[in-house]
């Protein structure tokens, strides 16, 4: 059965661009509930421990630099389905290959600067939520 859990990030662009709200607003009317929540910013080194998985990708070091360039907010979300879900409603990776009304879609600048992070497992969601967020933290 798939879980009810996922994590997003509102990425550098999105938090620099003043869209934080309209994306939350996107996320909660599509059934989400925020059970935990924080606005922070990654070191590179952290940026690079996130992205562990895409160290051998070509992308990987603009990534991290990226990541780390400015604000973002770190959320778990709950609902039905949460992993696949919230992937549908962020859209493709880049987002010219986005599909209308998504997310990344309305919002994302460029296939690195894609304005929000969406896990894609439910393990991965764990492993992530994990990450930012201490169990004092979120919503048991
Ligand atoms: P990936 O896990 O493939 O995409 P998604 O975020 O949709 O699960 O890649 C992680 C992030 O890496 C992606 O959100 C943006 C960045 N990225 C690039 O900068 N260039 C690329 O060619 C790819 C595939 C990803």
């Amino acid at each position: 059965m798939a879980g009810n859990r996922t994590f997003t990030m509102i990425k550098p662009d999105a938090f620099e661009a003043g869209n934080s709200g309209a994306i939350l607003k996107m996320i909660e009317e599509a059934g989400f509930k925020i059970v935990a929540m924080k606005a922070t910013r990654l070191t590179p080194e952290l940026a690079g421990k996130f992205y562990e998985v895409h160290k051998e990708r070509p992308f990987y070091a603009d990534l991290c630099k990226y990541m780390s360039s400015g604000p973002i907010i770190a959320a778990i979300l709950e609902k039905n389905n949460a992993v696949e879900d919230f992937r549908t409603l962020i859209g493709a990776t880049n987002p010219a290959n986005a599909a209308e009304g998504t997310i990344r879609k309305i919002f994302a600048k460029s296939i690195e600067a894609n304005a929000v992070h969406g896990s894609d497992s439910d393990e991965n969601a764990a492993i992530e939520g994990n990450f930012y967020f201490s169990q004092l933290e979120r919503v048991i």
